[in-house]
């Protein structure tokens, strides 16, 4: 396993690559990883000849009032975590080689950056389009592989490769969860143990709205208020949003057809959780 700091040794060793005529998958990450980031990688590797896994915790998705300072970061346990994979290359900038002084270039990646999440953390969708389209352009993939588990992130960079005409495929990896369903992140080790037992709220919140469509409510705001008033039981827990949106567009709906998405982010003591199921009814 190869790891990489500069930008100019990435992008020959991904051109080395693609003149061999092999197929290259990415799976951009933070770092601090888990079993949700591990099986993107595991999926990238059954279906693609290279892997590359990029960790860097990116200061421009961060708001002035977030956790970029805290973010937890283990470089060398998530290097041992990815070399078992057969991870070909991982790499590893530091903020100035992806931010040099003077950088002032940055995707606006429109008003559904402005949306959901967008509404609390000004700028930070355009932090993410920015990186990853920096990111795409130095590993060179074929294929970029995201979770669910941040929904609106995999609409904006669909429509990131969508608009800015980038060659490549972007896949979207089930969400990997606790057994009490909580949704893997590595802000979870922020909780204490009793936010950690609260934040079961999130699920259990979204499996009863899941519960109540495929019971045939069409009306969103009736689920919406059945989830709104089940995360207000547990005391620790205070919604940020409950929505019921379009899986397409990330729009609030009003009646529920065929598809929907349930989306939540809910603060759990100071720790940010978000969290979402997308429900298909079967005609
Ligand atoms: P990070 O939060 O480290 O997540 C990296 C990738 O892992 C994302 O695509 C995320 O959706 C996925 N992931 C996280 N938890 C998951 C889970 N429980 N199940 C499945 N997949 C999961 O998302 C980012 O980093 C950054 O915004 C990034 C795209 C790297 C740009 O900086």
């Amino acid at each position: 396993m190869q790891i990489i700091k500069t930008i100019k040794e990435m992008q020959a060793l991904s051109r080395g690559f693609k003149a061999k005529g092999k197929t290259i998958g990415f799976v951009p990450t933070m770092g601090a990883l888990h079993e949700g980031h591990l099986s993107l990688v595991r999926q990238t590797k059954a279906e693609n000849d290279i892997v590359v896994v990029s960790i860097f915790v990116n200061p421009t998705q961060f708001g002035p009032k977030e956790d970029f300072n805290k973010y937890p970061r283990d470089v060398e346990g998530d290097l041992s975590k990815l070399s078992p994979i057969g991870v070909d290359a991982v790499f590893i900038p530091g903020a100035s080689e992806i931010y040099p002084n003077g950088f002032s270039a940055s995707i606006n990646i429109g008003s559904i950056g402005d949306i959901l999440c967008g509404a609390s953390r000004h700028g930070h969708f355009n932090g993410v389009a920015t990186v990853v389209a920096k990111l795409f352009n130095i590993v060179m993939p074929d294929r970029a592989y995201f979770g669910q588990k941040d929904f609106q992130q995999t609409v904006v960079i669909k429509k990131l490769v969508m608009e800015l005409n980038f060659d490549i495929d972007v896949i979207v990896c089930p969400t990997v969860r606790e057994p009490d369903g909580l949704a893997m992140s590595s802000r979870n080790s922020y909780l204490n143990e009793a936010e950690r037992k609260a934040a079961g709220i999130l699920y259990k919140a979204l499996k009863h709205g899941e519960g109540l469509i495929l019971n045939n409510v069409k009306d969103a705001s009736r689920v919406k208020s059945e989830i709104e008033a089940l995360i207000k039981t547990e005391p620790l827990a205070e919604i940020e949003y409950a929505e019921i949106i379009d899986a397409a567009t990330l729009e609030k709906i009003d009646d529920i057809k065929s598809i929907a998405a349930i989306s939540l982010a809910v603060r759990i003591g100071t720790t940010r959780l978000i969290d979402n199921l997308v429900v298909v009814l079967s005609i």
